[in-house]
């Protein structure tokens, strides 16, 4: 069986000077989560969220957080992002010398522990941490930047991870995330191939209409694309 389709926002797009009434607003959106890209610097070209900030836009919305963490160092930070409110933790399998370790670890501090896949990276990567993760994002940008274009051929690696997630015998535990270049024009290959979190930053926010029809409308097409 496969999850139910969900749309989170990246809040990269977002006004920075006003987090808590954008998180407010991606909440009366309709979504069904937030995501919050965090980037080092050195893992990716990039330096955004520190867990302060997070912290502050937690008590304006009540949706569950995942961090993304685009960081070298995700046991250094972990319990910060837990603390500030984060309830999922995203880390990157290019990230850790000792992903096991690291997944398990950000179990026992009581958040659900999860693995992304950069492009290049093969599925092997994640092959012997099915038992412990509840959800499995495959990267369809290379990480550090909104606005990219969707790389269409890791259609087939999404496709690869669904069936390893579900030859697993955790179907309908384990999440499959896709992130990066999602738009109504490419939402339904992603969600055909096997994807039931889709992550929207530039999409949602360049929408004429607004942030709630961006959310309906992409859902609409996810649904349909497996229906
Ligand atoms: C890349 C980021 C982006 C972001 C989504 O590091 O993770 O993928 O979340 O941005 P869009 O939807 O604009 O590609």
């Amino acid at each position: 069986m496969t999850r139910p389709i969900q749309i989170a926002p990246s809040v990269l797009p977002a006004d920075f000077s006003k987090l808590g009434q954008e998180v407010a607003d991606l909440e009366a959106a309709g979504v069904d989560l937030i995501q919050w890209d965090v980037m080092d610097g050195q893992f990716v070209p990039n330096l955004t969220f520190g867990p302060d900030i997070i912290k502050s836009a937690r008590q304006h919305c009540n949706v569950p957080f995942e961090a993304h963490m685009m960081v070298y160092t995700p046991d250094v930070m972990a319990k910060q992002y837990i603390d500030a409110g984060c309830s999922r933790l995203i880390v990157h399998a290019e990230a850790c010398t000792h992903l096991h370790r690291t997944l398990a670890n950000i179990k026992e501090l009581g958040a659900n522990a999860a693995v992304a896949l950069n492009p290049a990276t093969p599925v092997s990567a994640i092959e012997h941490v099915l038992d412990l993760v509840d959800l499995v994002l495959v990267m369809t940008v290379n990480p550090g930047f909104g606005g990219q274009a969707y790389i269409s051929t890791m259609e087939p690696k999404i496709a690869q991870v669904r069936k390893m997630i579900n030859d697993s015998g955790r179907g309908d535990e384990i999440e499959l995330e896709v992130d990066g270049g999602i738009s109504p024009t490419t939402i339904a290959g992603a969600a055909a191939a096997g994807a039931n979190i889709l992550i929207a930053g530039s999409a949602l926010y360049r929408d004429p209409e607004g942030l709630e029809h961006a959310v309906s409308d992409l859902r609409a097409r996810a649904q349909a694309a497996i229906a």
